[in-house]
């Protein structure tokens, strides 16, 4: 059940963080088809309905004058109802209707125009018309009902007249007895009465009226339809393009990817991407970051002293620099020994910059000259974590110096062994920022001469199959990377931890 609920949560929060991420394209999505709803609505033809009332009764009036059946009543008044619906839209009261109506009204056309319906189990019929004029509805509704009644009263008449001339013929045959015919004389009388008063089974009860609203959609209920519609797309769209995404966000994804411990978890922080000075404005989550990513690193080696460690990654801009700094700096104040931070990514050098440090000297230089790291080394003060209390000890820094064209060459050189073998005497723990070896070759050589390699990934940038090409890559060259850092979480609370800067 507890590992249930946990599961609940995971998928919960996965689909907050697709909202989070596809917000845009769920909004973008659900206006569009809200547009695209109240274009349609102010674009359509709009339909107007107009509904006449016929009531339906049998004739046995008809009968009792007459004694005689001229129409017969039905057993089943259900079935006489969908029988006589029917007759409604016959072509001949179709044709009739279209004749009074006038020009543009076909029997044809009619057809789709009226729709007949019976009101509930009563003998009211509802015929009811859609035209695109409030007029022209109530017209056609009229027109229908009238050539129904019209034609219905003809039908009856006919029948009428076909009764007559029955007992015409039966009056004039030789055998009849007297009084036969005077039954026969008095039904004939009858008969002719009622042909007279012009007989109908159907009467026009209520007349249809123009309608002052449109039938057809509303413009607003078209407008909620297409943005729901949009939304459902939007929705679609997003958990589509969210499974075809495979950047990594999560620590655990990073893990995976590459098959490392992550050593630490670096939050998004607008200190670390401004790259103000070491330690300066740095949240007390942020420095216990580089501190556990400091300790771990001492025990990933198994007993071995870790005196050299390259920063690396799959791909450009994930922090190597930033986790560089801020790991020579937690080593600085973690140890009594010195350490040496040394740019060795000649190809887009940052540090001098961002420690305000002059670039005209650096790697490269030590590298093309005999100059002694000593003379080349700047030295970074650190002021110690939250609140500013105290002071931790600085650090040295070899930035990557002006840039040179066979910068791979160099780094590979005796010249660049020989300087990590001096780092390695005079300070306790070297820190190497180096490219990524999936871009440029620079590093390759570099990774053979620490003692050990550490991945910095990017999370929501870095996508699962680079990760995975660069483990390839490292695996063929024989190299067992430490762990990675996962750079860029979303800043989670530790409770630990204060948030103060
Ligand atoms: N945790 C973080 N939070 C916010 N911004 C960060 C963080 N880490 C790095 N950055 C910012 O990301 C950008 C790239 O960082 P950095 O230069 O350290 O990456 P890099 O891997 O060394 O890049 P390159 O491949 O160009 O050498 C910089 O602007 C930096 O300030
Ligand atoms: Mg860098």
């Amino acid at each position: 059940m507890n590992s249930d609920t946990t599961t609940d949560r995971g998928d919960l929060r996965g689909i907050l963080g697709m909202f989070r991420r596809r917000w845009l394209l769920v909004v973008v999505a659900t206006v569009i088809g809200a547009a695209a709803g109240l274009i349609i609505a102010k674009s359509h033809k709009k339909d107007y309905s107009g509904t006449a009332v016929l009531l339906f009764r049998p004739v046995l009036l008809d009968v009792q004058l007459t004694g005689l059946p001229l129409q017969q009543p039905a057993n089943d008044p259900q079935r006489e109802t969908s029988t006589d619906l029917g007759l409604v839209t016959l072509p001949q009261v179709r044709s009739r209707a279209a004749a009074a109506l006038g020009p543009g009204y076909t029997a044809e056309k009619l057809k789709d125009k009226v729709d007949v319906s019976a009101k509930g189990k009563s003998q009211l019929v509802d015929v009811k018309a859609t035209d695109n004029t409030p007029a022209a509805a109530a017209a056609v509704a009229n027109a229908m009902a009238d050539s129904f009644v019209a034609y219905r009263r003809q039908g009856l008449v006919a029948r009428i007249d076909s009764a007559i001339r029955q007992v015409q013929r039966e009056l004039r045959r030789r055998n009849t007895t007297r009084l036969q015919r005077v039954v026969l004389r008095n039904n004939y009388t009858k008969l002719v009465q009622l042909r007279a008063v012009q007989p109908g089974d159907v009467q026009f009860v209520s007349r249809a009226i123009p309608p002052t609203k449109p039938s057809s959609g509303s413009t607003l209920l078209y407008t909620i339809l297409g943005g729901l519609l949009g939304f459902l797309v939007g929705i679609a769209a997003a958990v589509g393009s969210e499974a075809l995404d495979r950047r990594v966000r999560r620590p655990d994804e990073v893990e995976s990817a590459l098959d490392l411990p992550v050593l630490a978890t670096i939050p998004r922080s607008r200190t670390l991407r401004d790259g103000v000075g070491v330690w300066e404005g740095l949240s007390g989550a942020d420095v216990e970051a580089f501190r556990l990513l400091r300790t771990n690193l001492r025990y990933r080696t198994g007993g071995r002293d870790l005196h050299s460690v390259l920063l690396t990654s799959a791909g450009a801009g994930s922090g190597k620099t930033t986790v560089a700094l801020h790991l020579a700096a937690a080593a600085a104040a973690a140890t009594d020994g010195r350490v040496l931070l040394i740019e060795a990514d000649l190809r887009r050098p940052r540090l001098a910059q961002l420690l305000g440090l002059p670039a005209e000297l650096g790697l490269s230089s030590a590298l093309e000259s005999d100059v002694e790291i000593d003379d080349l080394v700047a030295s970074v003060p650190t002021a110690e974590g939250e609140n500013g209390a105290g002071t931790a000890p600085g650090f040295d820094v070899l930035v990557a110096g002006p840039p040179l064209p066979n910068a791979s060459e160099l780094l590979g050189s005796e010249r660049m062994s020989a300087l990590l073998r001096q780092a390695g005497l005079d300070y306790e723990l070297t820190i190497v920022d180096g490219p990524p070896p999936a871009l440029v070759s620079d590093t390759i050589p570099l990774m053979k001469q620490v003692d050990g390699v550490l991945l910095v990934a990017r999370l929501g940038h870095e996508n699962s199959p680079e990760l995975g090409a660069l483990r390839t890559q490292l695996e063929r060259l024989g190299v067992a990377p430490l762990g990675v850092v996962a750079n860029f979480s979303r800043r989670t609370a530790n409770p630990y931890v204060t948030t103060g800067t």
